[in-house]
């Protein structure tokens, strides 16, 4: 895993992370699992295949919960029970619906959530106070990017596990 930055100064700054496989996925998404906090509302940007499913399952394993975490097929919406809940939201298949329409609830606040596809539903997009962006730079690298968020979650991705 390898680590950098854009080199710009200030609080622009975009700060990534380098996977080279679904385990260091998992893991960078682990030590996210240990900064989160209740409230947290993160949106995970990214095509598909981007790795937005396993890093909710490294948040998730950090929060003691070991299994059902994947991409909800025709569901919108999970909740895992943790050590602090988890709402795992997959808008995917939103496109065309209206938030209100869906009957889903706002994010709860002493849940941790997280959402894939977050700009299908610009009413949830607007709650993140986090944003993560991952893209395809081959087979089995990606890049993680942070592009907004707390500075203890900036932290995690200023130093590539292993460091
Ligand atoms: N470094 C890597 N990190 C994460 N996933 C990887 C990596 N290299 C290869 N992969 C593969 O990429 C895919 C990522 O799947 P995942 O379900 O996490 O994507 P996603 O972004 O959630 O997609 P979707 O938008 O369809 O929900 C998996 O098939 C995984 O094996
Ligand atoms: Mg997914």
């Amino acid at each position: 895993m390898a680590s950098g930055s854009n080199g710009l100064k200030g609080p622009a700054t975009n700060t990534f992370v380098d996977t080279a496989s679904v385990e260091e996925t998992r893991e960078l998404g682990r030590r996210l699992g240990q900064v989160v906090e209740a409230g947290d509302v993160i949106a995970l940007e990214g095509e598909l295949g981007t790795g937005k499913t396993e890093l909710v399952k490294g948040i998730a394993e950090a929060l003691g919960v070991t299994s059902g975490v994947h991409s909800p097929t025709f569901v919108l919406h999970h909740r895992y029970q943790g050590g602090l809940p988890i709402e795992h939201y997959d808008l995917y298949r939103l496109e065309g619906m209206a938030w209100v329409d869906t009957g889903l609830d706002e994010p709860a606040p002493n849940a941790v959530t997280v959402i894939e596809w977050p700009e299908r539903a610009g009413v949830l997009d607007d709650w993140a106070t986090i944003r993560i962006r991952l893209t395809a730079l081959g087979e089995t690298r990606r890049r993680l990017t942070f592009v907004r968020g707390p500075d203890r979650m900036r932290r995690v991705f200023q130093h590539a596990p292993g460091d």
